[in-house]
């Protein structure tokens, strides 16, 4: 089969015949239609991620059929045939607040999704919902996981309240984004550019700003009617502080990535006085996906796939990420 390696840090990543998996006992072996990039995939090219061990085939997302069932594998799973997509984690646990010591995101070290097929236990392959292509299917699990659990399990986004979702071209904050306002939240954005602000208002997005403009949280506060009951981000940095600002009173900071780094000069009395929660969160349990997948079927939501690339062009879509140039999610179609 094929799949798209990183062999060293720094180096393009590239596609090469590898072994096709054999499914072991309780294991199924997925062919993958397609996969989906997300921000590590690039962090480890860069060398930015912990306990980098290459070569190793990257990719945390996919969705495909199954090929192959190993022995002993449960009589419930996915049928031959039946139409998947794959938690994009392994060995969370049984702590619903926390994940084990020994999880880690799917693709590095274990072999990911940028390949023809997969083999994973049973328990973490899942039905695609059916009215998902298996280009949106892919786009789903890592960045849904991570906005659902962002969303509903910490920061409990309720209907009606008024949720300010940051960096809104990036793929987890367009799903949070997509799944608060289904879910009846008034939602507010922020972006880079216009035309990604534009493209958000068209999913049910209220109104949103440029994080580049000056005072953009006085500006966007007064468009809201007030500040936000609750922010959902994945900069941090030294834009952080401003989201303090833009809190309601009581509000809650849900944050799951650092792409802008360490947090510079935090002054406590703006968390204490304003009686704000900050929340950390990341990616999601079992029970989590279960629950997202669920709110994905009811409302009938679909990913939005901001290009595919064949397999073969892996490493242009990685320098598309790379660049922030995406709206929604990059996707790999494989054969
Ligand atoms: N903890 C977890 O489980 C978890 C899971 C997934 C991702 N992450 C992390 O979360 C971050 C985003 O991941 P992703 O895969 O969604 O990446 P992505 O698709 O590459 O999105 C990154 C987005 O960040 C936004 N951004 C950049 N500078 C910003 C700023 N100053 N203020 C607000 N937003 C800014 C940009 O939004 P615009 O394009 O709109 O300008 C960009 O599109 C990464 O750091 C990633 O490692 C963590």
């Amino acid at each position: 089969m094929q799949a798209l390696q990183l062999d060293a840090i720094h180096q393009p990543a590239t596609v090469r015949d590898v072994p096709t998996p054999t499914p072991g006992p309780g294991e199924i072996l997925v062919r993958l239609h397609a996969a989906a990039l997300n921000h590590r995939d690039v962090w480890i090219q860069k060398g930015q991620y912990g306990g980098i061990k290459l070569p190793c085939t990257l990719g945390a997302d996919g969705a495909g059929e199954v090929a192959a069932h190993g022995p002993g594998v449960p009589a419930d799973a996915p049928a031959l045939g039946a139409r998947v997509l794959i938690y994009p984690g392994l060995r969370w646990g049984h702590n619903p607040k926390a994940q084990a010591k020994d999880f880690v995101v799917l693709g590095m070290p274990d072999p990911g999704t940028f390949a023809d097929y997969i083999a994973l236990p049973a328990e973490y392959i899942r039905p695609l919902p059916a009215h998902l292509s298996f280009e949106q299917g892919a786009a789903l699990p890592l960045g849904g996981l991570t906005a659902y659990r962002a969303a509903f399990s910490r920061a409990q986004v309720q209907a009606g309240e008024r949720v300010l979702v940051t960096g809104v071209g990036g793929g987890v904050a367009l799903l949070a984004a997509q799944f608060c306002a289904a879910r009846g939240a008034e939602v507010w954005v922020t972006s880079s550019s216009d035309d990604k602000l534009a493209r958000a208002q068209a999913l049910g997005v209220k109104g949103g700003i440029k994080y580049t403009d000056d005072n953009w949280v006085k500006t966007l506060v007064q468009q809201a009617g007030g500040p936000f009951d609750v922010i959902i981000d994945s900069a941090a940095g030294p834009a952080f502080n401003a989201l303090l600002d833009a809190a309601a009173p009581g509000g809650r900071i849900v944050f799951y990535g650092g792409t802008l780094g360490a947090i510079p000069d935090l002054p406590p009395a703006k968390i204490f006085w304003k009686q704000l929660s900050v929340l950390g969160s990341t990616m999601g349990s079992p029970q989590d996906f279960e629950n997202m997948l669920a709110l994905v079927t009811e409302k009938q939501l679909v990913p939005v796939v901001d290009e595919v690339f064949p397999l073969a062009e892996g490493e242009a879509a990685l320098r598309r990420m790379d660049a922030g140039a995406q709206f929604g999610k990059i996707v790999l179609k494989m054969g």
